[in-house]
């Protein structure tokens, strides 16, 4: 039976990884996977999740399944974690396998909603997404989202597209820190996206894996927030994998806003229903790291102040790629880099270019040429400044 098994495509981040791994090279840079390093090159465990983890080994008494849904308290601590203030009457929510986990079960949520559905996702957009679909069987639309030339976003050009989803359609949106390219819709243009889907009654599912990374962590929840509160069905699928630095623990969440408490009872009872189907229980101790710092103010006030360190550290190398790149290149093409937010900018080189630079100065990017900052220190910027120039960008 196995045998017959066709060869699947590898995930081009995860190869990357591999790639770079097998490179003897003395001095190559990672720009690769979305993992945030220290100038050390670390992706070091956050001061908050140690005592956290510390204080959840002394006091837990049981390993016992939690529910479905996973905790209360989580479920509640990240509700307001995403949601800030605004109302919680209509919000049904289950913790989930990290944030991919979640955009999965939202899609499988959306489906078994309106099996006629088709899903409108950014072009670009973070690779899995388009892979799950494919896998899914799901029909999905591309929308027109970057415009290479200006590096940010071509705004008349995704409105025209997502216009053209229906009722019980999906638009996938990035809620801060977009993932391929760093260019992100300012709020007045997050309203108008509202206003569309208003119109059209198609519904946000919004991707926010980088709440903390862009502007600070009320700030990139900000657009997630209005599209909560500005209509009447919404997916949001959170991760904590980067912002609480618990990749491997596996912790997310699936919200789902509804039109009212007898849909967001069918909304609740299908996300758990899908979770008993895909993996019974979620994972907890990524959940428990989390719930435990949000519960207490100076774990809290703790781990905000480290989110702030990473965020102005990704800023600084922003900073000075840019000016690198002014002094090299003579110009300011390239301080779109300054103006991007999150772990990743989208650098606009041709899949040769991407090449020509992993064999002349071994920089790892991913070949659509997104390069992680996080991958990035002081002493390499120039490096890198150099070899974009060199390439011919
Ligand atoms: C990325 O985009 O690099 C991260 O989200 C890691 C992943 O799973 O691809």
């Amino acid at each position: 039976m196995l045998s017959s098994l066709q060869p699947q495509a590898p995930d081009k981040i995860l190869m990357l990884m591999e790639e770079f791994k097998a490179d003897s090279r003395q001095g190559k840079i990672d720009l690769g996977v979305g993992v945030y390093k220290d100038p050390q090159g670390v992706t070091p465990v956050m001061r908050a999740v140690k005592a956290a983890e510390k204080r959840i080994w002394e006091e837990q008494t049981t390993k016992a399944y939690t529910g479905l849904a996973g905790t209360p308290e989580y479920r509640a601590a990240m509700a307001g974690l995403v949601l800030g203030d605004a109302p919680k009457d209509r919000l049904a929510s289950v913790a989930s396998v990290g944030g991919t986990g979640a955009i999965r079960q939202a899609l499988e949520l959306a489906r078994l909603a309106n099996p006629d559905l088709t899903v409108y996702v950014s072009d670009p957009t973070w690779p899995n997404h388009l892979s799950i679909m494919k896998f899914m069987g799901l029909p999905f639309v591309e929308y027109r989202y970057f415009d290479n030339e200006t590096r940010g976003v071509d705004f008349e050009a995704m409105k025209d597209d997502i216009a053209k989803a229906g009722k019980g359609d999906i638009v996938l949106l990035h809620g801060c820190c977009h993932n391929p390219t760093g260019a992100n819709l300012t709020l007045d243009q997050w309203r108008e996206v509202i206003a569309i889907l208003e119109k059209s009654g198609a519904v946000p599912l919004v991707d926010l894996a980088y709440q903390g990374f862009g502007d600070g962590i009320e700030a990139d929840a900000e657009a997630t927030r209005l599209v909560a509160k500005g209509l009447p069905e919404v997916l949001i699928a959170a991760s904590c994998s980067k912002n609480f630095g618990i990749y491997r623990e596996r912790t997310g969440i699936l919200i789902a806003l509804a039109d009212g408490e007898q849909a967001r009872d069918l909304a609740q009872g299908s996300m758990a229903y899908l979770n008993r189907q895909n993996f019974s229980f979620p994972p907890d101790h990524g959940a428990r790291i989390v719930t435990t710092i949000l519960e207490d103010q100076a774990l809290k006030s703790d781990w905000q102040a480290e989110v702030e360190e990473i965020r102005t550290t990704l800023l600084a190398l922003r900073e000075q790629l840019a000016s690198e790149l002014r002094d090299l290149s003579g110009s300011d093409r390239f301080d779109f880099i300054a103006r991007h937010r999150g772990m990743f900018s989208r650098l606009g080189a041709t899949p040769e270019q991407v090449a020509a630079m992993r064999e002349d100065a071994a920089i790892y990017m991913v070949g659509d040429s997104r390069l992680n900052i996080a991958g990035l220190n002081r002493e390499t910027v120039p490096v890198l400044a150099r070899a974009i120039v060199e390439a011919g960008l």
